[in-house]
Formats: C-alpha cells, structure tokens, sequence
C-alpha cells in the first residue's frame, strides 16, 4: 500500500525500540505467544524449526539463518521472537526499508552478541547496496566495508560474532536468489483452520481475562480470515460491545451483533470487500474488468485492491483473475444474495485460466 507512509523508511533509527509500541499495537505484543509450545498451528513449521533450534542448541552454536514467509499477521514476528527466546538469545529488530545504507548494516552488525537473534522484516526491501554487504556476513560472519572516499578509500574487512538472521517476508517472489539461497531454513506459514483459530481466541480470552462462550468463540474465528491478528482484533471489538452494552460477558449474540456493527459478515467480509464484489457485479454485470477501473469505481488505490482486498476474495473464491480481468464467481452473486447470473456468465469453479492479470486495465 504505497499510499501509507512507512514510519520506518528514513527514519535512520535502524533498530527498533520494543517500548515505543503504543495502543493496540503493545496489546498484540502482549498476545504473543512467548514459546514454540505456546504457538497454535502450523504444526509442521513448528516441527521443524523445532528440530533446527534444539540441534543448534544440542551443538552450543547460533541456529541457522531462518527465512519466514507469509501473509500478515500469521506470526512471522511472533516466531522470530520465539527462535531467540527458544535458543536463549538476545532478540534484535529492524527492518528491510530501516536499512538505508551499507552502513546502517555494519553498525548494526558490529553491535551484535554472539548468538543473537537478529530480525529482518520486509527483508525483501532491503537496498540491494545492503544486500550485498550481507551475503558474506551471513556465510563467513566477515564484514567488507570501504572506509573514506577517492583515491583514499579502503576496504576492510572485520569478523563477526555468529549471529542467527531471522528474514520475515509477505512476497517470497520478491526475494533475490542469492539472499534466498543463503538461509538455511525456509518456511511458509499458511492461512489458519477454524479450530486452530478458536484455539487462538480462547487462549487470547484467557490472557485478556474476557469471559467468552464457545459458540461465540467459534463465530469469531470463523470470520477471522484464516488469521490470527484478525482473530485477536475481532475479540478486542467484541468485547467493547460486551462492555458497553452488556455486563462484558460474550456470548454468540454479543458476538454476532457487534460483528454487524464492525462490519465483519459471516465469510469474514469488510465493508471494501463487499462494496469491490457489488462494484463487479451491479456495476460491470460481473466483469471482466480491470483492477484499475474497478479500483476507481470503489475509490481507491489499485494497490490497496491488489494487497489488501483481492487476495482474500480470492481465496474465498468469490473473485477470479483472468487474463482479461477481474470476474464475480457465482458464489460471489450467492453471498451478496443477488440472483445467480445467466449461465455461462459466471464462473461456478475454478476453470478459467488463473494467472497474474496481464491486461491492466480493461
Ligand atoms: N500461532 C499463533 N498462535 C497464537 N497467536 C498467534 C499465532 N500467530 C500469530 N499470533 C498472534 O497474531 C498476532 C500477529 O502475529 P505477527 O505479528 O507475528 O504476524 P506477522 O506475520 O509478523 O505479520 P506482519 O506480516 O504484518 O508483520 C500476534 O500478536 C500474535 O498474538
Ligand atoms: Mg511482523
């Protein structure tokens, strides 16, 4: 999402400071599950990261580099933390667009312990004058840097504690080889199931001591995207409605009627996914369309449409992307309860050619 200024770019202050959390944010931190045992789901990421930190551990050496991957808020950052906590680290944090330069990187990397975490996110926007200093600090923990300018200049080289770089990235595609290649452990963090989100949200209720019943834990994770920040801000909305206009107890209707107020219908929906699948339908009689043309229609970014709406439409198989745009599925005509389209008109399964939009606009 270009538009959103990024409060980390240029702002010079590479690490960052785990205290300058504030609101929500500090209250996510507080949800965070502390250890592997504690981390519901991805059961087989959890397993082998297991097998990685306690070999690690089992030799008295720093873990292998670790590169994580996957949409937002499925706990790339929870896990990185763990990876410290787990090997009895020191946990350090920064980012890929914090790292202006080659030396922001030494400076960081010159402050390193032996053994410490170091966390990357977004480590797919770090300069590429950055990446490159960092190939050689991640192989041999050596460090080439140029000191001075002109005819004066000299490069140097200092060793390196062994440190364990942690990568966490939403785009894999976006990540050069060479930098891929030079971690030892990938994974790929999936979308949640229901039950390991409910899981989520009992654990979550337990922790913010809000008083909720099954039926209503349940209707939250299942609006919950497959996600477990969604699943823990869907609690936090609930249980204002709980508090403001009951006695705070949650119970399914509590759940269900602040869900309405916040705009989460039953798949999970917001106000913009619906108002993108009503602009294809009632607007362009189900599409083709393009994502530019359907993104001013709804009044926003295209950007914004591409990262932040499509992926879950699609996912839900509400939306699809060919080659001539974007199409309402019939199952997108069914969930806005408009009459199903003509035969033909809309795609009932997945038949049509699923590749990257290539049109544009259209
Ligand atoms: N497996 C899990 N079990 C319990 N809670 C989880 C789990 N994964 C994530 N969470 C919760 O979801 C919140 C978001 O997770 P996290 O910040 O680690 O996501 P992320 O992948 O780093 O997202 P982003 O890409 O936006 O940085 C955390 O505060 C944590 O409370
Ligand atoms: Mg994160």
């Amino acid at each position: 999402m270009s538009d959103i200024p990024d409060p980390d770019a240029g702002s010079g202050e590479a690490v960052l400071d785990p205290d300058a959390l504030i609101g929500e944010d500090r209250l996510d931190a507080s949800l965070r599950p502390a250890r592997l045992e504690e981390f519901i789901g991805q059961d087989r990421v959890r397993r082998q990261l297991e097998l990685v930190l306690v070999g690690a551990r089992q030799r008295g050496q720093a873990a292998d580099h670790v590169l994580l991957s996957g949409a937002p808020g499925l706990g790339k950052t929870t896990l990185a933390a763990i990876v410290a906590a787990e090997v009895g680290a020191q946990f350090r944090a920064t980012s890929g667009p914090a790292i202006e330069r080659p030396g922001d990187l030494a400076a960081i990397l010159t402050g390193l312990e032996p053994g410490d975490v170091l966390f990357v996110d977004e480590v797919h926007r770090l300069p590429r004058t950055v990446e490159e200093v960092l190939y050689p600090a991640m192989e041999d923990f050596q460090l080439d840097i140029v000191v001075g300018k002109g005819p004066g200049a000299r490069s140097i080289r200092l060793d390196l504690p062994r440190f364990t770089l942690v990568g966490a990235t939403t785009r894999t595609g976006l990540i050069s080889s060479p930098l891929r290649d030079r971690f030892g452990f990938s994974a790929q963090l999936e979308h949640y199931e229901v039950a390991e989100l409910l899981a989520i949200v009992r654990r979550s209720a337990g922790l913010l001591g809000i008083p909720v019943g099954d039926a209503a834990a349940s209707e939250i994770a299942s609006r919950s995207r497959g996600t477990p920040r969604i699943a823990n801000r869907l609690l936090r909305r609930v249980r204002d409605v709980a508090e403001v206009e009951g006695d705070g107890t949650v119970d399914l209707s509590v759940a269900r009627a602040a869900l309405a107020v916040f705009d989460v219908d039953e798949l999970g929906l917001d106000r913009l996914d619906r108002r993108v699948l009503e602009a294809l339908i009632d607007r362009f009689g189900g599409g083709p369309v393009g994502l530019t043309t359907l993104a001013t229609t709804v009044s926003e970014e295209s950007d914004t449409l591409e990262d932040a709406v499509e992926p879950f439409l699609l996912r839900c198989g509400l939306l699809q992307r060919t080659p001539r745009g974007r199409i309402a599925t019939a199952g997108a005509y069914a969930h806005l309860g408009r009459p199903a389209p003509a035969p033909g008109r809309a795609p009932e399964v997945a038949s049509l050619f699923d590749g990257p939009d290539q049109t544009g606009d259209g």
